[in-house]
């Protein structure tokens, strides 16, 4: 029975591209997006047809249980949870203080701190166990720096951050690794940025930034680096580290 990496927000930028890494090493991944059925299905073929192995699934993290159930799911007919890739993103869009409702406030929150917090909370104890396990937390700028029109945002992703500490704190000396990975710029992701631009400014964006420039994060690059972050021996883990193109001021410079 192959180890299993769990995606929990599998797009076809980030999420997808670090199932398909750990799947090429031997992993079942098991990715998790929440409304996209039919990119869900086209990132499982994908696998599959490299030889690898892959089950989809749609699941919205924000909604109870959701989290929970499948987790049970996959360690009773899949394989057991080696390694969680917490993906999803917490944008509720550029928002004055007075454009952020309590809904939207708490909706931010829901998507990058409790999310997380109900992962950790059915997977470390298998994790723990077993003695081992690997849990990389894809995170953003927003957690470092708040800003305005990022009051939700940067107040949710700020927990998600200190939540790996915390769970760091607890759990690294049982076996388990948590990273906490600040993507400090732009990532070539067409279904999270790319959604947000509209297809016409993304291929924009994309020629002037991306493709040769290497301005706009390379999905397949990220993924290198979250193979490698699972396969550090724990005398040198790192628990957090950021992530940006060369071309690109670090946050805080601007
Ligand atoms: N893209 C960027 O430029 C950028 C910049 C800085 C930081 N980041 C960070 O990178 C991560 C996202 O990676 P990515 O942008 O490359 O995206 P991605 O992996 O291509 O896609 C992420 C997927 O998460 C899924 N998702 C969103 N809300 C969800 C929910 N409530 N439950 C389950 N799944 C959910 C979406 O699925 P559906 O499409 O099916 O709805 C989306 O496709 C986030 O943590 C974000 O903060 C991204």
């Amino acid at each position: 029975m192959k180890p299993v990496c769990l995606v929990i927000g599998a797009g076809a930028g980030i999420g997808g591209t670090v199932g398909k890494r750990f799947a090429k090493e031997g992993f079942h991944a098991v990715l998790c997006r929440r409304s996209n059925e039919e990119g869900l299905k086209k990132l499982v073929a994908e696998i599959r047809d490299d030889g690898g192995d892959a089950t989809g699934f749609l699941l919205n993290a924000v909604k109870e249980d959701t989290i929970e159930e499948r987790v049970k799911q996959v360690e009773a007919e899949i394989g057991p949870i080696e390694v969680v890739i917490f993906n999803l993103g917490a944008q509720v869009g550029n928002r004055s203080l007075e454009e952020t409702t309590y809904k939207i406030f708490e909706l931010g929150w829901r998507m990058a701190t409790l999310a997380l917090f109900r992962i950790a909370s059915v997977a470390c104890p298998l994790m723990e166990t077993r003695g081992k396990g690997t849990m990389l937390v894809t995170s953003s700028t927003a957690a470092v720096r708040g800003n305005a029109g990022q009051h939700s945002h940067a107040a949710a992703m700020g927990g998600r951050r200190m939540l790996c500490q915390s769970l760091n704190a607890q759990y690294a000396s049982k076996g388990i690794h948590i990273a906490h990975i600040v993507i400090d710029g732009s990532v070539d992701a067409p279904d999270t940025l790319g959604k947000m631009l509209g297809p016409e400014k993304f291929q924009q964006l994309r020629e002037s930034k991306g493709m040769e420039h290497d301005g706009l994060m390379l999905p397949e690059k990220i993924a290198d680096t979250y193979f490698h972050l699972h396969q550090q021996h724990r005398s040198v883990w790192t628990h957090e580290l950021d992530l940006r193109s060369f071309s690109d001021l670090a946050w805080w410079n601007h």
